[in-house]
């Protein structure tokens, strides 16, 4: 590799290949042996609704680099939403800390850098944590998502489905996850049996696999990410109090390890949730929302075809409402080819190949570049952190030219923002009036409980009513011998409301002990 990797030429056509007019996201500088701060590469703001991927080994930028671009999007009006998986994306609520370093390094790249810190409000999914909690119904979720998390194959993908269709056909509302199982555990109780056979193609030993499955989500805490008030994904298009600026939405993630697929089916949720509820904008000066996808490999590890599916065609669609989608990812090969063609920009960090699997994804990804001047397989293992091999898609919709880029510096802070200000920040939203209350409902597992009582008041009516006709009888055969006392059955302690969810999971464990000889 020659320290000027470029020519003259080469220089003059991405200089130009990156020039146009329109508002853009400023990206950094053109490096050809040092950064050129007149050649500045950048995304044109019309596009960030085209997609993007960000890409790049552990410390090589990517953090940065969405924070440098979410920055910019509120600024620019463009309301942004972020998983933040460590709590390193916090920083941008606060304004960054100057340094002659940090000083430097900006005007090498042509950059004016002033401290700024963008308006941010804090979410979490359920309430973990310090944020507006994020929740979903069950009905909302969907049985495609909830089958993702679960974990479930294709036949039983397909029999949750059934069971939605009859929770929703007999009048059972799916708030919490504590409905869905009520609503299996009625199909496969005695009572339940009838409707069951009606539903057809729904088998017995299925629906208790997925209450097994139901039951073990709900040990590791999956219970707060359902119930009500669910969360209105307008909530996120809000501009900030100045009227001018986007809000950026951060979602805290800490515990992201203990439940990668609930949090990336959350935010596969999130997407879905926006796709149905936007207008269709065609084609705009600027994107409704940007929504970065951080960890993406989570989000398509072990995933079904039907999944993937969904997935690829939310992506393929969700353009046309104005929403960009950004996937950060450590290597592109984490994202399948069939989302990876949609992304129309991609900042690629430095890539690491320490196995052979490594170098073949390295071929792959220099491969899908438009051609360029550089030895791309060189270059992307040996980029310093905070630089990266930039294309775009260009004002016209076309592929700009590659470029080797330097990445401006966040103005907002590169430490994260302390649990006391993000505390402060929600305590004062107004926000969490909305969705940090309790919602009083009637949900499947009342309406089965309250079912299940009057059966069981009417069984022993019934059977009082033939006791005592025995009794009036008996009276009658035997009228001058000694009458017993006539004890009566204890009453049974009737189950009401939602009080106690751990009850209702030990009949769930004897019913599928029963059913398969021990519980998990
Ligand atoms: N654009 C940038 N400007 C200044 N420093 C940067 C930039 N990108 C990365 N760095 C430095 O590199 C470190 C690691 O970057 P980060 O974005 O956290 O990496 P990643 O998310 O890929 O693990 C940062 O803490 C910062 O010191
Ligand atoms: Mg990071």
């Amino acid at each position: 590799m020659t320290d000027r990797p470029l020519t003259d030429g080469a220089v003059t056509v991405i200089r130009a290949g990156y020039g146009f007019d329109a508002p853009a996201i400023e990206l950094g500088a053109l490096v050809n042996g040092a950064a050129m701060a007149d050649v500045p590469i950048r995304i044109p703001l019309a596009m960030m609704n085209r997609h993007g991927l960000v890409a790049g080994a552990t410390g090589t930028g990517k953090t940065k680099t969405l924070q440098l671009l979410a920055e910019q999007l509120s600024t620019a009006g463009v309301p942004v939403f972020a998983a933040d998986i460590k709590g390193d994306l916090s920083g941008i609520a606060s304004p960054g800390v100057s340094s002659a370093a940090l000083l430097e390094r900006a005007s090498s790249v042509g950059q004016h850098w002033t401290a700024t810190g963008s308006p941010t409000e804090y979410f979490t999914l359920g309430g973990l944590g310090t944020g507006i909690p994020i929740r979903a119904t069950v009905r909302g979720f969907g049985p495609l998502l909830l089958s993702k998390v679960l974990g479930l194959n294709a036949t039983q993908e397909s029999s949750l489905g059934l069971v939605f269709h009859y929770a929703e056909a007999a009048g059972l509302p799916l708030v919490g996850l504590d409905d869905l199982r009520a609503v299996l555990m009625h199909l496969i109780s005695e009572q339940g049996k009838a409707e069951l056979t009606e539903l057809g193609g729904l088998s017995r030993a299925t629906t208790a696999v997925i209450l097994r499955e139901l039951v073990g989500f709900s040990d590791q805490g999956a219970d707060v990410f359902f119930g009500e008030p669910a969360i209105d994904v307008r909530t996120f298009l809000r501009t900030a109090p100045d009227g001018v600026r986007g809000m950026v939405s951060l979602l805290e993630v800490p515990s992201v390890q203990d439940k990668p697929e609930l949090f990336s089916t959350f935010l596969m949720w999130l997407l879905r949730e926006l796709y149905a509820v936007l207008p269709e904008v065609g084609d705009a000066d600027k994107p409704e929302l940007v929504f970065f996808f951080d960890e993406a490999h989570l989000l398509f590890a072990g995933a079904s075809k039907d999944f993937l599916q969904i997935v690829t065609q939310t992506v393929r669609l969700i353009r046309s409402k104005g929403v960009g989608i950004f996937f950060v990812t450590q290597t592109p090969k984490d994202v399948p080819g069939d989302v990876l063609a949609q992304l129309g920009s991609r900042v690629q960090h430095q890539l690491r190949t320490h196995t052979p699997d490594d170098a073949r994804a390295l071929k792959a990804t220099v491969s899908t570049y438009p051609v360029s001047a550089y030895d791309l397989a060189q270059v992307l293992q040996n980029l310093p952190t905070g630089e990266a091999i930039v294309t775009v898609m260009n004002e016209k919709g076309a592929p700009s030219p590659v470029a080797w880029t330097r990445m401006r510096v966040p103005q907002s802070s590169m430490s994260p923002t302390s649990p006391d200000a993000r505390a402060a920040a929600v305590s004062a939203s107004p926000l969490l009036a909305e969705f940090d209350r309790p919602v009083p409902s009637t949900s499947a597992r009342d309406i089965l409980a309250q079912r299940e009582a009057a059966a069981e008041a009417a069984a022993r009516a019934a059977a009082d009513q033939g006791a005592e006709k025995g009794r009036t009888e008996k009276r009658r055969t035997d009228e001058r011998g000694t009458e017993k006392p006539r004890t009566e059955k204890p009453e049974r302690p009737r189950r009401t409301g939602r009080a106690s969810p751990r009850r209702s999971d030990t009949i769930a464990r004897r019913i599928i002990g029963k059913l398969f000889g021990s519980t998990r």
